[in-house]
C-alpha cells in the first residue's frame, strides 16, 4: 500500500464492532441455549477464525446483512467432537479462550493456528487450567501450539495470575463454568473484563472484588441480544492520525469507552492532546460514546504499571504519537508486548527508526525523543495488524510518500481501515 502524506483529516466516522467483544459473543452465544444476535459483529479475520472453529463443534452460525451473526446456541455440554483441528488462524483469544472452554468438555481436540500462534506462549494457560483437572498438552514442553485437549471434569481454584492478561482470565472464567466449585481469580493489574460483563449478561454470576473475581459454575446460560460497540482499538489509529496532522477534527461514533480499555484516550489527554467524550451511553453492560478529536501540540509522557494492560494493544500507535510530541516518551513495564502477534518493541522500533524517529528498544518498552519530522519509508507490517495501521499513521504525517509491505494484515482486525481513512481526506 502506497500512503502519502495528508493535509488534514476531518468528518465523522464509526468504526468496526470491538474485537474482544465479538469473539466473546460468539462463544457465549454458543453455549447459551438458543439463539443470540450479534449486531456489529467484528468481520475481520481473527473473529472469523472463532465462527469457523464454532462451526466445527456443530454450532449453526448465520452470517447476514454487512455485520450481522445469529448464533444459534445448544448449552454448556452441545458441541460435538470436531472431527478436524480447530484452527485459530492468527487470533490468540480464539486460540486461549477455546481452550479454556473445551477443557471441560467430554471429548478429544486439538487447536492449532498459523506460524505467529505457533510461537505465542500457551504455557501460561495450560499450567492452571491443568491444575483444575484438565488434561492439556503443548509442543515445546507443554508451552506451544499445537495444543491436545482430552476433556476431563474440572474443578474450581484459587489462582493469582502471573501477568495481567484478559486472554488467561477469560480462559479460566470459562473453564471455571464447567468447575464443580467456585473459582477465584486474582489479577496482578486490571485487564479488560469483557468476559465477566457479558458472562453476567448472559445470566452467569462472576463477582468482581477489586482484582479479584470470583466466578460460580452454571448449568445454563440464556441467550442474549448484543450490539457490539465500536473497537476503541481500531479508534485509536484515527484518534492518534487527527492529533498530530495539523488543522484536522473528527468525531468517532459509538466507540466502546470501557475503563478497562480507555488508557489511549487517558495517555493522549495528558500529552496535551484535546479529545472530548460525548454522549455516553450503556449497551449490553457496555459503555460507549462518540469522541471528538482536534489536532494538538502533544508533549512526551511517562506510561507504565496499571496503565499498561488499559492500553496494550495501543501502544505502538502510541508510539507514532509520541515521536511526533516534543519531549521523551518512556515506555515500561509493556514486556508483554514481546508476546504479540509480533515482538512489538522490536517491530515499532525497527518500523518507525526507518522513519528517522529516534527510538531506542528496552526490556519492558521503549524510550522515545520525539520533535523530529518523519520521513518517508518503506515500512514493513511483520504479519501484524496493528504495525501496519501505526505505520500508515506515521505515513500520514510524513515529508513524502511511504509504502507498507504486508499492509494486508489490517485485516485481522480492521479490514475497512484504507478506506474510512481515505473518507476523512479532502
Ligand atoms: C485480548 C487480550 C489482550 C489483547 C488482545 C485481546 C482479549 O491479550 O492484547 O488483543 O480479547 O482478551 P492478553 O490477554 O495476552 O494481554
Amino acid at each position: 500500500m502506497i500512503i502519502e502524506p495528508v493535509k488534514s483529516l476531518k468528518g465523522e466516522i464509526t468504526v468496526p464492532g470491538d474485537k474482544s467483544i465479538s469473539h466473546r459473543a460468539v462463544m457465549l452465544g454458543a453455549i447459551a441455549k438458543g439463539t443470540t444476535e450479534i449486531e456489529n459483529f467484528l468481520m475481520g479475520e481473527d473473529c472469523l477464525s472463532t465462527i469457523d472453529c464454532f462451526r466445527r463443534l456443530g454450532i449453526e452460525i448465520e452470517v447476514f446483512g454487512k455485520n450481522q451473526v445469529k448464533v444459534h446456541g445448544k448449552g454448556m455440554y452441545g458441541f460435538k467432537e470436531p472431527v478436524q483441528t480447530l484452527y485459530t488462524g492468527n487470533s490468540g483469544t480464539t486460540t486461549r479462550l477455546l481452550a479454556g472452554l473445551l477443557a471441560g468438555q467430554k471429548f478429544k481436540c486439538i487447536i492449532d493456528g498459523d506460524a505467529s500462534i505457533r510461537k505465542r506462549p500457551m504455557g501460561r494457560i495450560i499450567e492452571p487450567l491443568n491444575s483444575m483437572g484438565a488434561n492439556i498438552t503443548g509442543q515445546g514442553g507443554n508451552n506451544f501450539c499445537p495444543l491436545v485437549i482430552h476433556g476431563r471434569p474440572l474443578h474450581g481454584i484459587r489462582y493469582t495470575l502471573p501477568v495481567a492478561s484478559a486472554q488467561l482470565k477469560s480462559a479460566l472464567l470459562l473453564a471455571g463454568l464447567y468447575a464443580d466449585g467456585e473459582t477465584i481469580l486474582i489479577e496482578p493489574q486490571k485487564s479488560r473484563d469483557h468476559s465477566e460483563r457479558l458472562l453476567n449478561y448472559f445470566g452467569a454470576n462472576i463477582r468482581v472484588d477489586g482484582n479479584a473475581i470470583h466466578c460460580t459454575p452454571v448449568s445454563q446460560l440464556s441467550p442474549q441480544h448484543i450490539l457490539v460497540p465500536g473497537d476503541i482499538s481500531s479508534a485509536a489509529y484515527f484518534m492518534v492520525a487527527a492529533l498530530i496532522i495539523p488543522d484536522s477534527e473528527i468525531i468517532i461514533k459509538n466507540v466502546g469507552i470501557n475503563p478497562t480499555r480507555t488508557g489511549i484516550i487517558d495517555v493522549l489527554k495528558a500529552m496535551g492532546g484535546k479529545i472530548s467524550i460525548h454522549n455516553v451511553r450503556t449497551l449490553n453492560n457496555e459503555p460507549m460514546a462518540d469522541i471528538l478529536v482536534e489536532s494538538s501540540y502533544l508533549k512526551g509522557t511517562v506510561i507504565e504499571g496499571p496503565l499498561i494492560p488499559r492500553l496494550i494493544d495501543e501502544i505502538p500507535v502510541i508510539a507514532v504519537a509520541a515521536a511526533a510530541a516534543e519531549g521523551t516518551t518512556l515506555i515500561r513495564d509493556a514486556q508483554e508486548l514481546k508476546v504479540k502477534e509480533s515482538n512489538r518493541i522490536y517491530t515499532v522500533a525497527a518500523e518507525l527508526s526507518k522513519a528517522g524517529v529516534d527510538i531506542r528498544e528496552t526490556e519492558d518498552g521503549m524510550i522515545i525523543r520525539g520533535g523530529n519530522p518523519f520521513k518517508g519509508a518503506v515500512f514493513e507490517s511483520h504479519g501484524d495488524h496493528r504495525i501496519a495501521m501505526s505505520m500508515t499513521v506515521a505515513a500520514l504525517a510524513a515529508n513524502s510518500a511511504s509504502t507498507i509491505y504486508g499492509s494486508e494484515a489490517v485485516n485481522i482486525s480492521f479490514p475497512e481501515f484504507f478506506e474510512i481513512l481515505k473518507s476523512l481526506q479532502e
